[in-house]
């Protein structure tokens, strides 16, 4: 099986991470977007441009059977559209994980962590709305603007990383959030600090790990026998950080430039 998973940069390598765990015998070619990192900033025609473009060279290099959006603010502006124009792909995005937030939260105060294109996107307010008619929660929403740039320059526990998330996690920890959803793929990279900040344990909701067995499920019913070696290969489209790279996968990889 051949995969093509894609983000702005390096955060979708969580999604990747969590393949790494159920995934045999595959090829993955990830693409992290670096030169237009990042998406949440962007508009929503920009970022399915972005999108599309990606998935035909995907499917011109490498002609791929399973695309995964690791990548929320792409999932919002684009999946919609890729559903329809690729209908034959195994096509997989990333949301927001809301639901698990909301059935394990004890104090039903649930943090909403993502970028400012995902919250203002339509998906992500559907099923915002949908979902806390459910159970009596409250839903903090908090957009990260600049959040994603210090994770890819590899500044995870700088100074200034912990003051960004000091100031838009405190009216979080005021209001006894016990749960907070990563909904960005670049934000599990800053769990700790996250942790840190709120001064207590928390449940950190990412989708990583659902996102791999749902992929699994799908190529198996294609005929995808799981065994042997899993393969990846990263191209990027801008620099990108070798340390950070090394410390989410702890596999050997190939890498190479590449221009859309
Ligand atoms: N990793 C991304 C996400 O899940 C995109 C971040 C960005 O480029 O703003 O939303």
């Amino acid at each position: 099986m051949k995969i093509g998973v894609f983000d702005s940069g390096l955060g979708g390598l969580t999604v990747v991470k969590a393949l790494q765990e159920v995934i045999k015998g595959a090829d993955i070619f990830y693409i992290a977007d670096t030169k237009n990192a990042p998406y949440g900033e962007k508009t929503s025609e920009q970022i399915l441009q972005y999108s599309l473009d990606i998935t035909e060279y995907f499917l011109a290099q490498h002609n791929i059977d399973a695309l995964i959006v690791a990548c929320n603010t792409a999932t919002s502006a684009a999946i919609k559209t890729l559903r329809e124009k690729y209908p034959k792909l195994i096509l997989i995005g990333t949301e927001p994980g809301i639901k698990p937030a909301i059935e394990q939260t004890l104090t039903g105060q649930v943090g909403v962590l993502a970028t400012p294109a995902t919250l203002g996107g339509e998906k992500y307010q559907q099923l915002a709305l949908r979902l806390a008619k459910d159970k009596e929660v409250t839903l903090y929403e908090q957009a990260c603007p600049g959040l994603v740039e210090q994770i890819e320059k590899g500044e995870i526990h700088s100074s200034q990383t912990y003051v960004m998330l000091e100031n838009w996690l405190k009216p979080m920890r005021d209001a006894d959030v016990d749960t907070i959803v990563l909904g960005c793929t670049h934000y599990p990279l800053v769990a700790q600090v996250i942790e840190k900040v709120m001064q207590r344990k928390l449940h950190l909701i990412e989708t990583g790990a659902a996102i791999a067995k749902h992929l699994l499920a799908l190529s198996k019913e294609k005929g995808h026998k799981n065994k042997g070696e899993l393969h990846i290969s990263l191209y990027h489209t801008s620099t990108i950080c070798l340390d950070l790279v090394a410390k989410i996968l702890k596999q050997d990889i190939s890498m190479e430039s590449i221009s859309l």
